[in-house]
């Protein structure tokens, strides 16, 4: 353990049997060694990100998503322009430097109308995030030239069999493809994976990593699979904020300069698990700054939560939240 992580401290490179010895192992110097790499390339600052559920209708039907197309116990919303820029207004006021834009896979979102919207979003000197799912590489073209800077796309899973097993009318290589598009295009790229998916192996999460690096992505969101009521998966294995702590502090030990956000998902599977990740390895929160009424029917995993204090909460366990956008290479 201790050669393991001393190698990747020197080299940032393990291979395949490492990170999978790392991931066995309860030792908690790994989240020691990430939280020293996060530091010493990121100090203690905090980027926080303000982030607009913009759409909840999708045509998805992801075996683990609450929102997949078949649960129809959702109450299906999509906010207005106004309503999306007035939470951007309200953003940039309250000090954020980054919106993300994220929505299910929502037909009605044409690039037309999209490119409108993030024009005017971009009138407000701030970074733009796009988290909607794939599109085809013009379309994704044609969000850039608006003035998107960054895109949010999870590969979920690099196990092909469990990929297409969870995701049963898309594509392995085209999320893959899109995902190289992004990046070709210009994009801080940002991927992740699901930890604790039923039938998901230590071996394919290393893999997951591997691809991490391969992809060279600037951001890597960890989420623990929670289990939602009205999905497939409704039974799977709800303890999971352990493992994925692990994949996301081997993750930091490998890829030093990424933006790696503490997810809401670990918030919620452990009381002060965002705080935690920020001590081993992430360096970014995600805010939810969505209208009230419609924050609680954007229901991917039960009991998300919503952060509250956030901002005071942060800087009293000492950290500093960035003023900047918070770009992979900004300087510090
Ligand atoms: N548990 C945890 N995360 C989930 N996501 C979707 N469903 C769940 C779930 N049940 C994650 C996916 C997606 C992101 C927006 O939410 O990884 O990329």
């Amino acid at each position: 353990m201790d050669i393991i992580i001393k190698k990747a401290l020197n080299t940032y490179n393990l291979k395949h049997n490492e990170i999978t010895q790392l991931l066995k192992s309860d030792d908690t110097d790994l989240y020691k060694a990430a939280d020293y790499v996060c530091k010493s390339h990121k100090k203690n600052i905090v980027h926080l990100r303000g982030l607009i559920e913009f759409t909840n209708i999708c045509k998805c039907s992801c075996y683990y998503c609450g929102l997949r197309c078949e649960n129809k116990k959702v109450k299906r919303y999509r906010l207005t322009d106004e309503q999306i820029l007035s939470c951007c207004k309200k953003a940039v006021n309250s000090g954020y430097r980054t919106i993300v834009l994220q929505g299910g896979e929502d037909g009605f979102w044409t690039v037309d109308k999209l490119c409108y919207l993030i024009k005017k979003i971009k009138e407000y000197d701030i970074a733009l995030t796009l988290s909607i799912g794939e599109r085809t590489y013009d379309e994704y073209k044609a969000f850039k030239k608006s003035g998107a800077d960054r895109y949010l796309l999870r590969i979920e899973t690099t196990d092909k069999e469990l990929y297409s097993k969870l995701h049963p009318e898309m594509s392995f290589e085209n999320r893959r493809n899109c995902l190289f598009n992004l990046k070709s295009l210009g994009y801080e790229t940002g991927t992740g994976c699901l930890v604790g998916l039923p039938g998901q192996t230590i071996e394919s999460l290393a893999d997951d990593i591997l691809f991490f690096k391969e992809l060279d992505a600037d951001m890597i969101g960890i989420g623990p699979f929670i289990p939602h009521p009205d999905t497939p998966l409704a039974d799977g294995n709800k303890n999971n904020f352990d493992l994925a702590l692990k994949v996301m502090s081997v993750t930091r030990l490998l890829m030093p300069d990424i933006n790696i956000p503490a997810t809401t998902a670990m918030e919620t599977l452990r009381q002060n698990g965002r705080i935690i990740a920020l001590n081993s390895g992430a360096n970014v929160v995600m805010d939810n700054i969505t209208i009230d009424e419609y924050k609680s029917l954007y229901e991917i995993y039960p009991d998300k939560k919503s952060t509250g204090t956030l901002k005071t909460d942060l800087e009293s366990k000492g950290f500093t939240i960035s003023s900047g956008k918070g770009f992979r290479y900004d300087s510090l």
